[in-house]
């Protein structure tokens, strides 16, 4: 994604978080993204598109230039917490903000996304690769369990709800 696609990443946004399981998959609602202003969605643009070296939005794009889908690897530091309040202990990349809209769904984007989201966590000098999933998204934990990702035992809270569970999912660097 280049930081001028701003407008595309805040329809793409939008439409995930109308998808019928965006209350388990985003902890946004979609009226509060809808209603951020275009500078929000320029920033983000800017600090998770080409040239970031902290983080870095994926798309998947059709033959006719549409957007299927999108990954977002964010580059969490060794020595700092991290949201939930945790220590991050290694370099890390932590997937947020995964999505492929419904009439691409089943046909390969996803490892595709996460084949690029990963190489370029590791060209960052990741250790490691996680992410958090909701316990009752069960399309997206087979999603991430066939690309290669594990579940690593940790369990946090939900935050929308703190009777509900994430689960952290990890694909360790292999060399
Ligand atoms: C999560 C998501 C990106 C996965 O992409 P996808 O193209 O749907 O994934 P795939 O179909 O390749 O893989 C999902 C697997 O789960 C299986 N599956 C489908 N529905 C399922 C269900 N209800 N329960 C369990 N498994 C299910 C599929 O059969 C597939 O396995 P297979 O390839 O062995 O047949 C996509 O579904 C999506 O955008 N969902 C809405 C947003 C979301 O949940 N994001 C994740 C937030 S953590």
């Amino acid at each position: 994604m280049r930081p001028d696609d701003w407008e595309r990443v805040k329809e793409l946004r939008l439409d995930a978080l109308r998808d019928p399981v965006a209350h388990l998959a985003f902890l946004e609602t979609y009226e509060n993204a809808a209603a951020k202003p275009d500078s929000f969605w320029q920033d983000r643009a800017v600090t998770s598109g080409e040239g970031s070296t902290t983080a870095r939005q994926v798309i998947a794009e059709t033959a006719d230039g549409s957007w299927a889908g999108s990954v977002t690897v964010l580059v969490e530091e060794a020595g700092t917490t991290d949201w939930a309040g945790f220590p991050v202990e290694r370099r890390q990349g932590h997937v947020v903000g995964v999505f492929v809209r419904p009439e691409h769904r089943g046909n390969g984007v996803i490892e595709a996304l996460f084949k690029a989201g990963v190489a370029w966590a590791w060209e960052q000098q990741a250790e490691r690769v996680r992410l958090f999933v909701h316990e009752d998204n069960a399309r997206a934990q087979a999603a991430y369990r066939k690309i290669g990702f594990a579940p690593s035992g940790l369990v946090v809270s939900f935050s929308k709800d703190e009777a509900e569970k994430e689960l952290e999912f990890v694909l360790e660097r292999s060399v």
